[in-house]
């Protein structure tokens, strides 16, 4: 990726940057994959700088929505309410009712206490609310514990012996109309047996499902597909081809069934770096550090996750040296990367920490006091 390191240099730092030719490369490297019946929601969690949304929209993707603010971000960036799925283990009756109001395609339940007060919140508003069952497959993925979602210990979902009361149960309420089922099995996924695996139990959740004389209009099997953080210019676009003709190989739709998927940071991760200034060069007992302008307020995965994001010296090329890259916030946890090689740094340098643009600016904080990062784009400048 090119940066244009001139005007960087005049900006304060540490901020965002985004390369919106190649979010538009990667927008049209999914719809050349997708079937008429197949829908993409954009998993909004992942970053909603508006100039990122705004080229999301008029790609015509929907969003996968998990908060109120979240809805109304996407409703103000222009995507129409039929194409926003709203999902969450924890609604509240507020967001429910925006929801509802908008007229949002579909809500992703949880629970049946959930089903009962949007049952109920509906009814008061006059609607009937299109819902969708999370069910949890219990299909591990093969990522960090902190992003699996799927298994029968994570708090997500309805399991799946319950499925069938639960759909039955909608059938006795008065305004909820169930259109179909989601799922979810985690983020960051490369290994495509994980998506194949949750094709085949939604087969048989789908078999169970016909049994009983149930058929349902819509499919959604949440997003997940992960991306390359460590050579993100060899891989800037994920393979979008593999991700889909894996449900196309193993999923086994029904006449007329629609499929939807959620992706987030594989649609937006590549695209966006945090730009950071380098502070000082300091030599410890046993290591030299760069400590740089951004912390983990800025981009929390690291110490979140141990996610890894490669680090990158826009300002210098000369000679090689080895560092700690660190932040300045008052924590031990706020490192980037250890025993890093890099160019020889000097204060004053830029850099990139890439791979940012999905959970990265959205998860700041401002922790220390600190000022919430910006966000730009090649068209800022
Ligand atoms: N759908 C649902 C129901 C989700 O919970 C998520 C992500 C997505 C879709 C989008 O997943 P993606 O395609 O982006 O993998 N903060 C963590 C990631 C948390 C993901 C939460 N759910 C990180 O920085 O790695």
């Amino acid at each position: 990726m090119s940066f244009p390191i001139e005007k960087f240099r005049s900006l304060r730092t540490p901020f965002y940057y985004y390369d919106t030719v190649l979010l538009d490369e990667t927008l049209e490297a999914i719809k050349r994959e997708l079937r008429p019946n197949q829908h993409v929601h954009y998993a909004v969690k992942a970053c909603t700088t508006p100039k990122v949304l705004h080229h999301i929209t008029q790609a015509g993707l929907g969003a996968d929505c998990v908060s109120g603010g979240e809805i109304q971000a996407c409703l103000d960036a222009g995507f129409p309410a039929h194409r926003i799925v709203y999902a969450g283990v924890g609604k509240s009756d507020w967001e429910i009712e925006l929801g509802l109001k908008a007229g949002i395609f579909c809500f992703n339940v949880e629970s049946i206490p959930e089903l009962e007060v949007i049952n109920e919140l509906a009814r008061k508003l006059g609607k009937t609310a299109q819902v969708a069952f999370r069910i949890n497959p219990n299909v591990g993925a093969h990522t960090h514990d902190n992003i699996t979602t799927g298994l029968a210990e994570n708090k997500f979902g309805i399991a799946m012996e319950d499925m069938v009361d639960v759909v039955m149960k909608t059938r006795e309420m008065t305004n909820v109309e169930c259109i179909g089922l989601h799922f979810h099995i985690g983020s960051q996924i490369l290994e495509m047996d994980d998506f194949a695996t949750l094709s085949l139990r939604i087969n048989e959740l789908q078999e169970t499902l016909e049994s009983y004389g149930i058929v349902l209009p819509h499919i959604n099997v949440g997003g997940g597909l992960g991306i390359d953080y460590k050579q993100p210019d060899e891989h800037p676009i994920p393979d979008f081809k593999a991700y889909f003709s894996t449900f196309n190989q193993y999923l086994q739709l029904r006449k007329g069934q629609q499929l939807h998927f959620e992706l987030g940071r594989s649609i937006v991760g590549q695209c966006g770096s945090l730009i950071s200034r380098v502070l000082y060069i300091k030599q410890g007992a046993v290591k030299k550090f760069v400590i740089i302008d951004a912390g983990m307020t800025d981009l929390i995965r690291p110490a979140l996750y141990d996610a890894y994001h490669k680090v990158e010296n826009l300002t210098s090329q000369e000679g090689k040296e080895c560092y700690d890259v660190v932040g300045p916030i008052c924590e031990s946890s706020d490192v980037f990367v250890k025993n890093y090689t890099l160019p020889v740094t000097h204060r004053g340098d830029l850099v990139a920490l890439r791979s940012a643009g999905a959970y990265g600016e959205i998860m700041a904080s401002g922790y220390n006091c600190r000022p919430l990062p910006k966000g730009y784009t090649n068209e800022d400048f």
